[in-house]
């Protein structure tokens, strides 16, 4: 599966790398989503591997990516503008980065898993503002 989906979009660990690096590297310059970031990765290196991981296991199906992204997204201070923000400087670095089919597949992914972190942080801020005991928001 994963040799298919290489040859069919062109992407491999070093397209894959470059796309993660130069994605962050306008995330944290941007102003909306820059402190966003800046306030809670210490390590960049680190986030930086790891997203590589991330990218290879959603793209290509390696299994590398071992982690929960849901939480971590749950308490951030972000609406469904942040999103879309988020996927248009992921949506313009995937289309220099990678091959025409390449980009289209890394982007429809990150729409939908975009689309599901946000769904989840909305519940997080449900969650925290509703009753307890009655469950009303
Ligand atoms: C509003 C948009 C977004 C913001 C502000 C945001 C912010 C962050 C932050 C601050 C972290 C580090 C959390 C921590 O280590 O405590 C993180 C991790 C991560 N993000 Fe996002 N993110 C956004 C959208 C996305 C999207 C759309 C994806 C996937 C397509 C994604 C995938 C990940 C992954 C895989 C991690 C690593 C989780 C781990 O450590 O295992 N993020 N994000």
């Amino acid at each position: 599966m994963t040799a298919e989906a290489m040859a069919r979009t062109g992407l491999d660990e070093a397209v894959l790398t470059d796309l993660v690096h130069a994605f962050y590297a306008r995330v944290r310059t941007d102003p909306v989503l820059g402190p966003i970031f800046a306030e809670r990765i210490g390590d960049w290196g680190w986030h930086l591997e790891r997203m590589v991981d991330f990218w290879s296991s959603v793209a290509l199906m390696t299994g590398r990516y071992h982690g929960a992204p849901v939480p971590k997204h749950a308490g951030l201070p972000v609406t469904w503008a942040h999103f879309d923000r988020w996927l248009t400087l992921f949506q313009a670095t995937a289309e220099e980065v990678c091959t025409p089919e390449g980009a289209k597949h890394v982007i429809e992914r990150a729409e939908r898993i975009a689309r599901s972190l946000h769904m989840a942080s909305q519940e997080a801020i449900g969650a925290r503002t509703r009753c307890r005991s009655c469950g009303r928001g």
